[in-house]
């Protein structure tokens, strides 16, 4: 009986987690409208416009997501990012993220 129910409450929670995985947007047009804040430093497809700033374009989702979040958190320590992602949701931040990953760049090694 015990076990039945821990079962029970165990699928529960995978089901919770994956409605919650899905629930997430991703959504690459909504991360472009997003990123007009960021567009002054990143640059309108993020290749940066100021020296200081990383280009962004192309970089996997999950390492834009993740630097995002840790930024939020304050793990990653940056004045401006930090001000910048704590006005982020979860969605905006898979929502930007997508938009990033989706740019094309092309890159040549120097002859
Ligand atoms: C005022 C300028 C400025 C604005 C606006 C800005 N950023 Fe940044 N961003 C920076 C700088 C500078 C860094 C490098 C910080 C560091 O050294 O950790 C950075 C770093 C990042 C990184 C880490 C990149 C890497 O290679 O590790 C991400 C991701 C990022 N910004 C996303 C964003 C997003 C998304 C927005 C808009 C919501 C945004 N930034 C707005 C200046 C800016």
């Amino acid at each position: 009986m015990r076990t039945n129910s821990l079962r029970a409450s165990l699928a529960g929670a995978v089901l919770l987690a994956l409605a919650c995985t899905g629930a997430h947007a991703r959504d690459a047009a909504a991360g472009r409208a997003k990123s007009q804040v960021c567009m002054v430093c990143h640059g309108p497809v993020g290749v940066s416009t100021t020296p200081d700033a990383p280009h962004l374009a192309a970089q996997p989702a999950i390492y834009v997501a993740a630097q995002l979040r840790a930024y939020r958190a304050g793990t990653r320590k940056h004045e401006v990012m930090g001000v910048i992602a704590r006005t982020l949701t979860d969605d905006d931040i898979d929502n930007l993220a997508a938009w990033y990953a989706s740019i094309q760049i092309e890159a040549e090694a120097p002859r």
